[in-house]
């Protein structure tokens, strides 16, 4: 923000900081120590070198004004440092006496932490965070090609983003440059996030209760959209009462752009909360889940605006709910990551050739709807994704590493405990001649979040009812007063 903008103000900032002091990372620096140490026994073990892992850019939304500041997701796993500016260097060439865990933040400056907060600077970060060495970041063009003189090879995210390939470049131009000492610079440089990938996957007790208390608040939000509900509201206000509750219960933003879709938009499946009236008679699909100490719920439930289903609705959204029931049942350690879907999408076909929506002249088995996939003019994703501090999380869906001699896409990941994913099957019926018209223009997803255990799967999005007649029984009971 430019300070000519309120530059009269009485140094507002100044209480607001005093009463801000930042504090140490969440869940304590010994979690984010193990966590770097962990990426130090890796690189060892592949020869060593230098990681850097930059945090992400602050961007500018409009004239002076900053979109709000979001970490990197890979920067703050490794680090819990929440602060823009800033890159971790670990360097598993590091010496007995030497920095092994080292970060460049911005430096100290009264002047910038009266209008934008404290910052903890390079001593305050070290202490705090517990690296073992930290400099300002104006110091890193200096300080770098230091780092990583005489050091095999560099591990970062590769290729993308232009301005820090460009860094880097410069930092091995510089070091190249003092070739005639004797100083070599790095031969090899290598992608290091599939190493951070594979180590997001799976998350550890902190990471889980962090995100059952996401997935809470999210709950709790979709609660309050169904209790305060009633036909002729639009979708923008009941996104108010979803955004309310985040923060109202301390989340610090929605994980994702929030989509509450009234009627026919529900079959729009990016649709964003709009000016649309939710009618007597509509359903409104609401996917909308929070973000909590950098990790993301993701949470959908369809709902009637009235507080009842209509008959052809509610024979839609048990066909879901069935279809997400038996996906749960099909999570758990040691099946692949395609077994929730293949179990949701049985049950789908089967409802549309029951509902006729799919015509049983044409299809005279499952089977066939499924080897056809003519499931899929009506339900045309996917049921879950990893869930983590991104919504759609990072890691690979297929086993890597697995010898591909044959040219074959390599088999489905298979789920271990402790994994997260999401289980979030629909259905979208667009109306169509060749459509029984009571199901026109009907949109029903069910969405939950689910944590992998060895003997099937934890659902912690349940805060909120995912059962028809509960659904209409709570609605109801709030419409009256109760
Ligand atoms: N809310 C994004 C998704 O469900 O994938
Ligand atoms: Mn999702
Ligand atoms: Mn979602």
């Amino acid at each position: 923000m430019d300070t000519t903008l309120t530059e009269n103000a009485a140094a507002p900032g100044a209480a607001a900081a005093a009463a801000d002091a930042p504090r140490g990372p969440d869940g304590g620096a010994s979690l984010y120590r193990a966590r770097r140490e962990r990426v130090l026994a890796a690189l060892r073990a592949q020869g060593g070198g230098v990681a850097l892992v930059p945090t992400a850019p602050e961007v500018m939304r409009n004239r002076d004004a900053d979109y709000p500041y979001r970490h990197d997701s890979y920067f703050y796993y490794l680090t819990g440092f929440t602060e823009p500016e800033a890159l971790l260097v670990l360097d598993a060439n590091a010496g007995e006496n030497e920095p092994a865990e080292i970060l460049f933040c911005r430096a100290k400056n009264v002047e910038r932490e009266t209008w934008e907060g404290l910052r903890f600077g390079p001593d305050g970060a070290r202490e705090a965070f517990g690296f073992d060495a930290a400099f300002p970041i104006d110091d890193i063009d200096t300080q770098m090609p230091r780092l990583i003189a005489n050091r095999p090879a560099l591990h970062y995210a590769l290729a993308a983003s232009e301005q820090f390939d460009a860094q880097v470049r410069g930092w091995i131009d510089a070091v190249r440059a003092q070739g005639r000492s004797g100083v070599t610079a790095p031969a090899a440089a290598y992608d290091v996030l599939p190493l951070l990938d594979e180590m997001r996957l799976v998350k550890d007790t902190h990471e889980l209760d962090t995100m059952r208390r996401a997935a809470e608040i999210s709950a709790l939000a979709h609660v309050r959209a169904m209790q305060t509900c009633r036909p002729g509201m639009r979708e923008y206000e009941i996104e108010a009462e979803l955004l309310y509750t985040f923060r109202k219960h301390g989340a610090q933003a929605p994980a994702y752009g929030s989509i509450v879709a009234a009627g026919a938009n529900a079959c729009v499946l990016h649709y964003p909360a709009g000016n649309a009236v939710a009618r007597e008679g509509d359903l409104i699909l609401i996917d909308a889940a929070c973000e909590l100490n950098g990790y993301a719920s993701d949470i959908t439930r369809t709902f009637p605006a009235s507080g009842r289903f209509t008959s052809a609705q509610r024979e839609l959204y048990d066909i879901v709910l069935a279809a997400q029931q038996a996906a749960v049942d099909a999570t758990r350690a040691g099946v692949n990551f395609e077994a929730p879907h293949e179990a949701a999408v049985r049950v789908l076909a089967q409802g549309l050739l029951d509902t006729g929506i799919l015509d049983r002249q044409r299809y005279a088995s499952v089977d066939e709807v499924i080897a056809d996939r003519a499931y899929a003019r009506f339900y045309m994703h996917r049921t879950g994704h990893w869930l983590g501090m991104d919504v759609h999380d990072v890691g690979d869906y297929r086993e890597r590493g697995t010898p591909d001699t044959s040219g074959d896409t390599p088999p489905w990941r298979t789920l271990r405990a402790g994994m997260t994913l999401t289980i979030e099957p629909g259905l979208y019926i667009r109306a169509a001649e060749d459509v029984p018209e009571r199901y026109w223009d009907i949109g029903i997803r069910i969405e939950d979040d689910a944590i992998v255990t060895e003997t099937g799967c934890e659902l912690i999005t349940r805060g909120v009812p995912v059962n028809a007649d509960e659904i209409e029984a709570l609605m109801q009971n709030a419409q009256r007063g109760a």
